[in-house]
This record gives structure tokens, C-alpha cells and sequence, in this order.
């Protein structure tokens, strides 16, 4: 019997894939035999990952808050081949405040970023699917922060609850062109993008906040993005999957 979990002969994007989530779902989707366009904005960073990954893996790097980079960054993915999966996993918090002390200019960089960049990539990469007449999975990885509100971190909760939204949105209109979208709700993750938070003398009350007790590693959130860029997902589009260790019960 053919595995419903199988990547082969998939080709997949995965947004922000040099390091982090993103590095770890694009490990597992090679894993599991499909070709891997990772982007990043950071070209080194991106070049060493990608040559990490192996021959199945091609580095494009592109920077999530130009949709016109965006745009051009998927234009040449397609030319090397169609794409069947989207990650959209490029996502940015770079500030942990009360969001009296946020400027316009950090709400700008935020939204940019995980709510704009997130929709043009599944845009630019959908319109392309209909042509091609062949459907695809988007796959959109937001935050346990989009299902409950995370305390100094007011702007990076409300661009992955829109997230949310735009995964049910976008669902709703693309079913009939057989381009499903769903999204991945992480809890905290220890990556880069967490490092300095963790060791902070918020990172003790923050662990004690998950229920399963612990805070996830990258390959704790790579099960589902498979699963939901799969076959195994086939009948499953519009959802919102918490891989959160219970975060968001409370
Ligand atoms: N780490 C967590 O606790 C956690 C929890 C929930 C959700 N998430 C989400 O998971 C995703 C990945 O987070 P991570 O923890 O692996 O972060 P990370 O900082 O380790 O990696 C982020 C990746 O995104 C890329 N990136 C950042 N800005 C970009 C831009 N403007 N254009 C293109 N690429 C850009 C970086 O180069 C990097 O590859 C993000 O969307 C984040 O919001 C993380």
C-alpha cells in the first residue's frame, strides 16, 4: 500500500527554512522524498542550510517583507519545476514588551513579515497552482499565540491570529481549485528566535505555563507539517492544528 505520509515527487517551499522550524520541517519533507526550495533572507545562513540538506535541496533567498521579492522568489521556484507545498514558516518577533511601548515602526515590521508576507507567498504560489490545473497544500505555521493572547507580545499574537484567519479564508475560496490550506499552531519552541527569552527571568514561568511541562524542540512540530502537506491530509483543509504540549487549553 502507498504511503499517504510520502513526499516523493513533491516539490515543497518552505519560507524562512535556514535555521529553526522551518530548517526541520524542510529536513523532514527531504526525509521523506520530496525536492526543497528553502528561502531566507540572510544568503549565507540559507546557503549553508540548503547544502546541509543535500541535492534535493535549492536555496532562494528572499526577504518576507517585500511582496515584490516574494513574487519574484516564487516566479523562479515554479520555472524549476511546479510547486505541490507551501510552508509558510518566515515569521519574525523581535521585540517582548507591553504594547504601550510598541512604535509604529515595530508594528510595521511585524505585520510586513507574518501577516503580508504570508499572503502574498500563498497567493503568488495558489494563482500558479490553478493554472497548472494540479491543486497543492499551503501550509501556514502561526502560533499558539493566534489561539490565546501572549502577554508583550500583543502585535506578533494578532498578525498570527489573522493568520488564522487568512488559513480559513483562503480554504474557503481555493477548495474548489483543490489547493488546501491549513495552518500549524506551535507552542513556545526553543530556536534562535526564542534563545534569549528562555534564559530571561521569564523563561521559567513560561515552561511552567505549558501543560505538558516542557517547551517543544523543531522536530516536534515537523509530524504535523508532513501530515498536512500530505496525502494523509487530502480531505483536510481550513484547520488549525495546536502542537503546543496543551498551551492553548489554558
Ligand atoms: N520558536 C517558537 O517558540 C515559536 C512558537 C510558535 C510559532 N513560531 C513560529 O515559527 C516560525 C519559525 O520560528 P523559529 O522559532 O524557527 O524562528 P527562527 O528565528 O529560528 O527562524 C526564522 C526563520 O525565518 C527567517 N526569516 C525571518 N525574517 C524573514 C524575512 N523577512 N524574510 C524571509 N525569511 C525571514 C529566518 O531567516 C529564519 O530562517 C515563525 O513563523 C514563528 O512565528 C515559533
Amino acid at each position: 500500500m502507498d504511503d499517504p505520509f510520502s513526499l516523493m515527487g513533491r516539490t515543497a517551499v518552505v519560507t524562512g527554512g535556514s535555521r529553526g522550524i522551518g530548517y526541520a520541517i524542510a529536513r523532514a519533507f527531504v526525509g521523506r522524498g520530496a525536492r526543497v526550495v528553502v528561502t531566507a533572507r540572510g544568503e549565507g545562513a540559507l546557503r549553508e542550510a540548503a547544502s546541509s540538506l543535500g541535492p534535493n535541496t535549492i536555496a532562494l533567498p528572499c526577504d518576507n517583507a517585500d511582496p515584490a521579492a516574494i513574487a519574484a522568489m516564487v516566479g523562479e521556484a515554479w520555472r524549476l519545476g511546479p510547486i505541490d507545498v507551501l510552508v509558510n514558516n518566515a515569521g519574525i518577533s523581535p521585540f517582548y514588551k507591553r504594547a504601550e511601548h510598541v512604535t509604529v515602526a515595530e508594528w510595521d515590521a511585524v505585520v510586513d513579515v507574518n501577516l503580508r508576507g504570508a499572503y502574498f507567498a500563498s497567493v503568488e504560489v495558489a494563482q500558479r497552482m490553478f493554472a497548472a490545473g494540479r491543486g497543492g497544500s499551503v501550509v501556514n505555521v502561526s502560533s499558539v499565540g493566534g489561539i490565546v493572547p501572549l502577554e508583550r507580545l500583543a502585535v506578533y499574537s494578532a498578525t498570527k491570529a489573522g493568520l488564522h484567519q487568512l488559513t480559513r479564508a483562503f480554504a474557503l475560496e481555493w477548495a474548489d481549485r483543490g489547493v488546501r490550506v491549513n495552518a500549524i499552531a506551535p507552542g513556545w519552541t526553543e530556536t534562535d528566535f526564542t534563545g534569549d527569552l528562555f534564559a530571561s527571568r521569564h523563561g521559567e514561568q513560561l515552561r511552567g505555563d505549558v501543560p505538558m511541562g516542557r517547551f517543544a524542540v523543531p522536530d516536534d512540530i515537523v509530524g504535523a507539517a508532513v501530515f498536512l502537506a500530505s496525502d494523509a491530509s487530502r480531505y483536510v483543509t481550513g484547520a488549525i492544528l495546536p502542537v503546543d504540549g496543551g498551551r492553548a487549553l489554558r
